[in-house]
């Protein structure tokens, strides 16, 4: 099979074929940046076994006919509670990029967060998936090219803003640079001012590495979207971010930052509990089975968010890969419900899940 032919998505049972059949197909420099993690990686392995480590504790003997996975964010109605999360560069992966991605997001009723590193731009995306989308952003220490990209954003129809707090510096991706990316001219970055040969470094030094709370009123200042803080890792942090109007998304960014860094589904619950109902609270890390999604959502989260497995999805097959992706694991987690006696996402709770 050569890169983009149409593969027979129904052959791919779960998210691990699908990467598998990515991982056969993309060039090894793309790997490279789409798999690395910082330092050994640790965090990259944890991520993924955290998941498993959390036994479900199923009831028995409730009708369970019918299973209801609808949900709302931000109080925008949603048909799962499985979203995309920012990646760099989709146009890696396929030459149809962020469209494509939102396109399949926007088809299966999820919600796509664009990456301020994105090869289509804002506003192909507002017109590819009107509604469903998000934006990423970074703070610039010109603050003037953040509002400028802040109000594109708005004015292209983002229904809200995702600031990543956890990257100031990038982390030290010893793959990458041992084999570093390959961007070609003809791939944009019309975010950060068009093609760049180095894009990582280049976009890294824009970043303010002073960031820090009292900055966000300057953010708040500027738009009426709701604000989501993406990369909290503490309940303090997850308190103040609530304070400070915002809502949490908790992450270690795929393990592509702090090495040896807690997983989000650990400190869920304390931050759940922290945060008491006062935001939303969404996470990511190592998702790939509709019962990771079921214990994160047990355990406190309004929602779940993909990140390399899109990708992989992606790469495959394009829109119908991404929307193949959430597929499965909106039908995992259909089954996982019925199995554990539960019939809509309100009922799920702590009690469902025994930690080790
Ligand atoms: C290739 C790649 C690029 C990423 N780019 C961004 C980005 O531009 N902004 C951001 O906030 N997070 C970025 N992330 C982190 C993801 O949003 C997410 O936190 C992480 O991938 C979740 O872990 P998972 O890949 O195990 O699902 C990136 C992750 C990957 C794999």
């Amino acid at each position: 099979m050569t890169l983009h032919d149409a593969p027979d998505l129904k052959s791919f049972l779960n998210l691990a074929e699908l990467e598998d059949a990515a991982r056969a197909q993309l060039a090894p420099t793309t790997l490279s940046y789409y798999d690395g993690g910082a330092n050994d990686e640790l965090t990259v392995q944890a991520n993924r076994g955290s998941y498993a480590r959390l036994a479900l504790l199923p009831r028995v003997l409730v009708d369970i006919s019918e299973i209801d996975l609808t949900t709302s964010l931000l109080g925008t109605p949603l048909k799962l509670p499985i979203g995309i999360a920012p990646s760099a560069l989709h146009g890696l992966a396929h030459p149809d990029a962020e469209c494509a991605t939102a396109r399949a997001a926007a088809s299966l009723g999820s919600v796509m967060t664009l990456s301020t590193l994105s090869n289509s731009t804002i506003e192909q995306v507002g017109e590819a998936a009107p509604g469903s989308w998000w934006f990423q952003l970074y703070l610039y220490r010109d603050r003037e090219v953040s509002r400028a990209l802040v109000q594109r954003a708005e004015a292209a129809g983002a229904s809200a803003l995702v600031l990543t707090v956890d990257a100031a510096y990038l982390g030290r991706r010893e793959r990458l640079k041992r084999l570093p990316m390959v961007v070609p001219d003809t791939l944009a970055l019309p975010n950060i001012g068009g093609a760049h040969p180095h894009p990582l470094d280049y976009f890294v030094s824009l970043l303010d590495t002073t960031l820090s709370w009292k900055d966000l009123a300057w953010l708040r200042g500027l738009t009426r979207l709701p604000i989501i803080l993406k990369g909290i890792l503490t309940p303090e942090d997850a308190v103040l971010a609530a304070e400070h109007g915002c809502h949490v998304w908790v992450s270690n960014h795929g393990g592509r930052q702090l090495d040896t860094a807690v997983t989000a589904i650990e400190m869920l619950p304390e931050i759940s509990a922290a945060v008491n109902r006062r935001c939303e609270i969404y996470l990511d890390g190592g998702v790939t089975r509709g019962t990771d999604v079921l214990k994160a959502l047990a355990l406190g989260a309004d929602a779940v968010f993909l990140g390399r497995a899109a990708l992989w999805g992606l790469a495959v097959a394009g829109e119908a890969g991404v929307a193949h992706t959430l597929q499965l694991l909106a039908d995992e987690l259909r089954l996982a419900m019925a199995l554990c006696g539960k019939t809509c996402l309100a009922q799920l709770g702590p009690e469902l899940v025994r930690s080790p």
